[in-house]
């Protein structure tokens, strides 16, 4: 306890990155690192606050590492300090206090001597392996073992990590909720939140102008935000990348609903959606090192054509929720939970259970191992979805 308070006292100052690197490779308490890797997450930092309060009571000092894997592929590593004060109030503050970035330890770009991405001929970044600089700068600040919180991609690499024989543990964290055994991550409820608000919100000037609003809703290619946010701020029509969509139905049910009496209609749109024949919509042919696409652009698509049935530029307006989703305080569900999380993955550390990851399923904390981070998770089309109304489906007892 004196030993790592005395480095509070050190760390108060400004020093530079070599410096604390030096400073936390001669400290020989017991030290774990803290990574986020992936979007950032409302309930993050819950998480962080958690582990630091099981810290602070087993003398464990917490290394963050800068922005993912990231901070770990370069020769010397990009660390900062964690510590419990009844103070800090993790619990509420959006965003990961830890920095995050998509980066993959086996796929980190190459970069020229003015930082810019060497490209190979085909326009491709050019990558090289880092697992080797991971595992030697972990050995170099003398890190007992690693939490990385993160999606498939982050808790994939730390599964890849953790088969070369690293002391990891996983914690659950998308806003996608797009993988593993439906154990929550970390989260998805604040995403869901804030898109419901943001329809809230819209709705009184699509009212005003009888116009149809199409929502676009972040979720890459699960569509389980898109749903409960379709539901929860009773949107006409939901579409989902999980099923494709006819154009032409779409209008008939907007149509119909106006031909009944209504000013206007609210489409729920799935940023991975897309019509029958058709296929995703990418920005930019923008993918980050996971290779995964930047999605974008769907909603003023199905605007496009909306607007071509209707036959009138002025009845209907499209809308990105896009990082929104993210963005701001945690709703309490993401601090309660995550707070769990960041104290059952000190507690897997401490009971020596490493390649596992913390999940709460069904009402309780459980332990999954790492590996079923990288299984897909889809909407359940079946259960869920009206494939026909483009809709939600309810079946609560079966
Ligand atoms: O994985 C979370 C997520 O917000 C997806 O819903 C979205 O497609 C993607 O991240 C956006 O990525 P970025 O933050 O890199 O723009």
């Amino acid at each position: 306890m004196v030993e790592i308070a005395a480095l509070e006292s050190v760390l108060r100052r400004t020093i530079e990155n070599e410096e604390l690197v030096e400073t936390i490779a001669n400290f020989h308490g017991k030290k774990i690192g803290y990574l986020t890797g992936g979007g950032d997450a409302p309930g993050t930092n819950a998480v962080l606050e958690g582990l630091l309060q099981v810290a602070d009571s087993e003398d464990i000092l917490v290394v963050g590492i800068d922005d993912g894997y990231a901070g770990l592929v370069e020769s010397t590593p990009k660390i900062s300090l964690f510590f419990h004060h009844p103070y800090n109030n993790h619990v509420i503050k959006g965003g990961t206090l830890a920095g995050s970035s998509r980066t993959n330890p086996e796929k980190v770009p190459i970069r020229d001597e003015e930082g810019k991405i060497s490209k190979s001929k085909d326009g491709k970044p050019k990558t090289e392996d880092r697992t080797y600089q991971v595992f030697k700068n972990i050995e170099n600040l003398g890190l007992y073992a690693l939490i990385a919180l993160g999606g498939n991609d982050t808790l994939g690499a730390a599964n890849k990590l953790y088969n070369k024989g690293m002391k990891i543990v996983g914690v659950p964290k998308s806003i996608d909720f797009d993988y593993g055994l439906g154990y929550y991550c970390i989260g998805f409820q604040t995403a869901v939140e804030r898109g419901v608000e943001f329809i809230d919100r819209i709705r009184t000037t699509a009212e005003s102008h009888a116009r149809d609003f199409v929502i676009e809703v972040m979720g890459r290619h699960a569509g389980h935000i898109t749903l409960d946010v379709g539901v929860a701020s009773g949107a006409n029509v939901i579409l989902i990348p999980e099923v494709q969509y006819s154009m032409d139905k779409v209008f008939d049910i907007l149509k119909g609903n106006r031909d009944n009496g209504a000013r206007y209609n609210i489409i729920a749109v799935s940023e991975g959606a897309f019509p029958e024949g058709g296929d995703v919509t990418i920005l930019g042919g923008k993918v980050d090192s996971y290779g995964n696409p930047y999605l974008k652009g769907i909603g003023s698509m199905v605007e496009k054509e909306l607007v071509a049935r209707y036959g009138d530029d002025d009845m209907v307006r499209s809308m990105i929720i896009g990082h929104i989703h993210r963005a701001g305080q945690p709703s309490a569900f993401d601090r309660i939970v995550g707070y769990g999380y960041g104290v059952g993955a000190m507690e897997l550390i401490l009971d020596g259970k490493f390649g596992k990851l913390i999940g709460f399923k069904d009402g309780k904390y459980d332990t999954f191992d790492l590996e079923t981070a990288e299984i897909d998770r889809r909407v359940d089309v079946e259960k869920r979805y009206d494939s026909q109304r483009y809709h939600a489906k309810m079946q609560v007892l079966k």
